[in-house]
């Protein structure tokens, strides 16, 4: 890599693993690739990127914090004091508590934040609120590398997802269909709706319940996953590594 990754994980729908693509994602680039990851919730909207967090001693400080101390920060060991330290060697920046405070936060200050950030990180992963056609997520998808729309199954066969990636256009788009329950060819002819659009890639990651638990008590680890999960985060983690520049 020659400098830092912004990667934008959006998506039109809420609820379909845009918190769980970053954080895995981020999990694996740390772990696997080796990188200096950190992942930022910028969802304005009570974000849940922070209660993942599996640190030993999380850190109570948020966005908002970083980018009012953001002068004084000088070194990567005082910039740690405002994340939590996943044991994979993610980093986590969690949004403010008060969402009122967040929503006050418009394009410009995560702009600063992500041009601070990438002072010291190799990537940098935002985790955004539903909705690709806000000021914000415009903001991310524009400063963005590359892009990581995020969606399940069932939402590709109605129109939102594709009228949604028509918004996006961006080279460097990774497709995610999420909690699948579909089987063998039904997964191979969802894909295939993608390949018309010339995204870069798109991974399918089965429902798994252990997964969705694993998060929700912070004990999230990879090779605890059963091998499907498994293989296919790995794909996506592979599909968003190969597009580092
Ligand atoms: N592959 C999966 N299998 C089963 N459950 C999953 C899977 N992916 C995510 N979940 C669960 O679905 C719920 C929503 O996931 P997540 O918070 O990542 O979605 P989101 O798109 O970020 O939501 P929001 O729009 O609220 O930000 C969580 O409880 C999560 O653990
Ligand atoms: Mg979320």
């Amino acid at each position: 890599m020659t400098r830092s990754n912004t990667v934008a994980l959006i998506s039109p729908k809420g609820g379909v693993g845009k918190t769980t693509s970053t954080f895995v994602v981020g999990d694996l680039l740390a772990t696997h690739l080796n990188l200096r990851v950190v992942a930022v919730d910028a969802n304005p909207d009570f974000g849940t990127l922070g209660r993942l967090s599996g640190a030993r001693r999380p850190s109570e400080r948020s966005l908002a914090d970083l980018l009012d101390d953001a002068d004084r920060i000088k070194t990567a060991a005082e910039l740690n004091a405002y994340v939590s330290r996943e044991p994979s060697g993610l980093h986590v920046l969690a949004a403010p508590h008060d969402a009122e405070l967040t929503a006050s936060l418009g394009p410009d200050r995560y702009g600063e934040l992500v041009a601070f950030l990438g002072c010291f990180y190799e990537v940098v992963l935002l985790d955004l609120g539903t909705g690709v056609a806000g000021p914000l997520a415009r903001f991310a998808v524009e400063r963005a590398d590359q892009v990581v729309l995020v969606t399940t199954p069932e939402w590709v066969t109605s129109s939102v997802v594709l009228d949604a990636l028509a918004h996006v256009k961006h080279d460097r788009t990774t497709v995610v269909l999420n909690k699948s329950i579909l089987k063998g060819s039904d997964v191979s002819a969802v894909e295939e709706r993608f390949r018309a659009e010339h995204l870069h890639r798109s991974v399918t990651i089965p429902f798994d319940a252990q997964l969705a638990s694993m998060l929700d008590c912070g004990r999230y680890t990879l090779g605890g996953l059963g091998r499907p999960t498994r293989v296919a985060i790995k794909r996506l983690g592979l599909a968003v590594g190969e597009e580092l520049a």
